[in-house]
């Protein structure tokens, strides 16, 4: 039978975007009541490229804070082909900067500066080899000709199984894997290589795109795929297996940047991230191991403490608002005016 109530460690979120300006300011209040830490994502227009502007932009996040609240950003930087292999030695240094993202270029928002040639950042991933700082993969090929829905299993087989040889000790997250394909790859992978799911392919498959009609607040990337692969995802996040971590992908974009003839990939999942994982586990049979997946596995992969913490969810359904504010507009929620059946009860300190 289905608890009514759900204590675990205060969770993480391994793959966060928090925008910048005033439209942070409209969604950190979300991660912060949840999340103890979150990594996060470094696309902003511009990038963020160097430590110092990883440094800025951390001190902006701690400005938007609501009072009282204790959440700590874990800063990325945003790999180009123009990285300097020294910045890696002043990332690893840096008490702030946790890993180095990879876009490959066009692949989704704000990616234009991204790598085109994988040989141009050889040396940079050598250094990041060398210092243990992890390389964060967006792990999509861009190339027009590969089927949208086929482009996470073309990236292993082209990038990453040769990237993986070449650089065997290189730590790895696969970023929001979608696909089975993914999920074999990181099962068999060694230690230094893992992977994070979100809550949304774990509780959506592709037919929510076009459920009735086409729903633009259902497009991410990667996109959502059919239903064996969301299977083989809930599969992985509830096995117990250390590779497999928290991460959102909770990814704000004004309402009509979304509803228009060609509508930004990304869904704002922060409001309910916890409550949404809590149903996907349940689905599964498997709420004993939301506490490993979401608090234990990407704080050991990150080889940072695990929190202390707890945090509560009850087994009582909530409407979830039809919008909520960003930056002057508006961002449909997941799940905007439909209930999600766990609720935040509280956070308590050890
Ligand atoms: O759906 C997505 N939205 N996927 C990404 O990789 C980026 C993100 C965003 O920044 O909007
Ligand atoms: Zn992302």
């Amino acid at each position: 039978m289905t608890p009514t109530r759900l204590e675990i460690t205060r969770p993480d979120d391994w793959h966060l975007h928090l925008r910048d300006g005033d439209a942070l300011a409209s969604v950190i209040a979300h991660t912060a009541q949840r999340f103890a830490r979150a990594i996060v994502m470094p696309n902003l227009k511009p990038p963020v490229t160097t430590v110092a502007q990883a440094e800025d932009y951390r001190r902006r996040i701690l400005a938007s804070l609501p009072a009282g609240a204790r959440f700590r950003p874990l800063m990325t930087l945003y790999l180009t082909e123009n990285t300097p292999v020294e910045e890696i030695a002043r990332a690893k240094a840096s008490d702030s900067v946790f890993a180095v993202k990879y876009y490959p270029a066009g692949a989704t928002t704000n990616s234009d500066s991204g790598v085109r040639e994988l040989s141009r950042v050889h040396a940079v991933l050598e250094a990041m080899q060398k210092h243990e700082l992890p390389l964060l993969l967006h792990g999509e090929v861009t190339d027009p000709d590969v089927d949208i829905f086929d482009r996470e299993r073309v990236f292993i087989e082209r990038y990453l199984l040769p990237l993986q040889a070449r650089f065997p000790a290189l730590r790895m997250v696969l970023e929001h894997i979608t696909t089975r394909d993914a999920v074999e790859f990181v099962r068999g992978a060694p230690a230094n290589v893992a992977a994070t799911i979100t809550a949304h392919h774990l509780l959506l498959n592709r037919n929510a795109l076009f459920a009735g009609g086409i729903r633009p607040h259902n497009y991410c990337a990667p996109i959502l795929k059919r239903e064996t692969h969301r299977v083989a995802l809930l599969q992985a996040a509830t096995s117990g297996d250390a590779h497999f971590f928290l991460g959102t992908d909770s990814a704000p974009h004004p309402r009509e940047a979304k509803e228009t003839a060609c509508g930004c990939a990304g869904l704002y999942t922060a409001h309910a991230a916890l409550e949404l994982y809590a149903e996907a586990f349940e689905q599964a049979g498997r709420l004993d191991r939301l506490e490993a997946f979401a608090s234990f596995h990407g704080a050991d992969f990150y080889r940072l403490p695990r929190n202390r913490e707890r945090i509560a969810l009850e087994r009582t359904p909530w409407m979830v608002p039809d919008l909520y504010p960003l930056a002057g507009s508006t961002c449909t929620p997941m799940r905007a005016g439909e209930s999600v059946a766990w609720s935040l009860v509280e956070t308590t300190t050890p």
